[in-house]
């Protein structure tokens, strides 16, 4: 794992974008994981300006989603699948049909999440999967006690992540209570793993999921276990981390992140 802070939550969300842009230039039939929430809508909005301006090619990319709401039929506006559409697909030439994002209308969760599992091997398994962390330790919707093994299934969510999210559905008693979710070992099993988190009430999660020991009762720290993943928080959800010296050093030093360090906004 590494970690790279930026001074802001907008050069935190832009870095994250190049990242995934580059990512697409490089190699045009990428498989990649998304996520929503709202950490996401300024790296989807960035994409969206360097999709126009350096002329990126979504055409034969495609995606998976980790997560929609048990009961949200895709023209909900709350549910994940009008997000997406509305922030990112209608925005670029991504073929609609190479985008996947579980059912959450599904008859037979066991059957959609088995047949979403099969989609993702068929496309030859995810290559970069975009993450956000909730306040509960979340990655996807794998709230605490998730097996670090699990795989695409249907999850209750917390009252913390209920509480998190009723702000979209008009207060925590209209939130859905179930998610279909990719599961933690899912997305470990992507080959490239990037997670943004912004802002002060993200830092404490941070530094338990960075810092703190791999337990499942925080599916974040099962990315300490991955072999490429990338960290990108802003210096509010940094700021009770203990190693920020050491991480501002590595952005500096590193030679991968050069091009990244001389681009102005990132
Ligand atoms: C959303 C998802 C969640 C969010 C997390 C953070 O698809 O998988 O794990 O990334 O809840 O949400 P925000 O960004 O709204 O704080």
């Amino acid at each position: 794992m590494e970690v790279i802070i930026r001074p802001t939550a907008e050069h935190a969300s832009r870095l994250t974008a190049q990242i995934i842009h580059d990512a697409v230039r490089a190699n045009p039939d990428i498989v990649l994981g998304l996520a929503t929430g709202r950490s996401m809508l300024r790296v989807y909005a960035a994409l969206v300006e360097l999709g126009a301006g350096e002329g990126a090619d979504y055409a034969r990319v495609h995606t998976f989603n980790l997560d929609e709401y048990i009961g949200l039929a895709p023209d909900d506006p709350r549910s994940y699948h009008h997000y997406m559409n509305e922030h990112f697909f209608r925005h670029l030439n991504i073929d609609l049909a190479h985008t996947h994002i579980p059912d959450g209308t599904a008859e037979d969760f066991v059957a959609e999440s088995s047949k979403y599992e099969t989609s993702i091997t068929d496309c030859g398994g995810i290559d970069l999967q975009v993450l956000g962390i909730g306040a509960s330790g979340h990655i996807g919707f794998n709230e605490p006690l998730s097996a670090m093994r699990s795989r695409t299934r249907e999850k209750a969510l917390t009252p913390q992540t209920i509480e998190q999210n009723s702000q979209y559905f008009g207060g925590a008693e209209h939130v859905p209570k179930r998610a279909i979710t990719m599961g933690v070992g899912t997305i470990l099993d992507a080959r490239r793993c990037v997670l943004l988190a912004t802002g002060a009430r993200k830092a404490s999660i941070i530094a338990k999921a960075v810092e703190g020991p791999v337990t499942s009762m925080i599916s974040a720290t099962a990315l300490q276990l991955h072999a490429k993943c990338t960290v990108i928080v802003d210096e509010d959800a940094a700021a009770e981390l203990e190693q920020q010296d050491y991480y501002h050093w590595l952005f500096e030093n590193e030679p991968e992140w050069e091009a990244y360090r001389n681009t102005p906004g990132l």
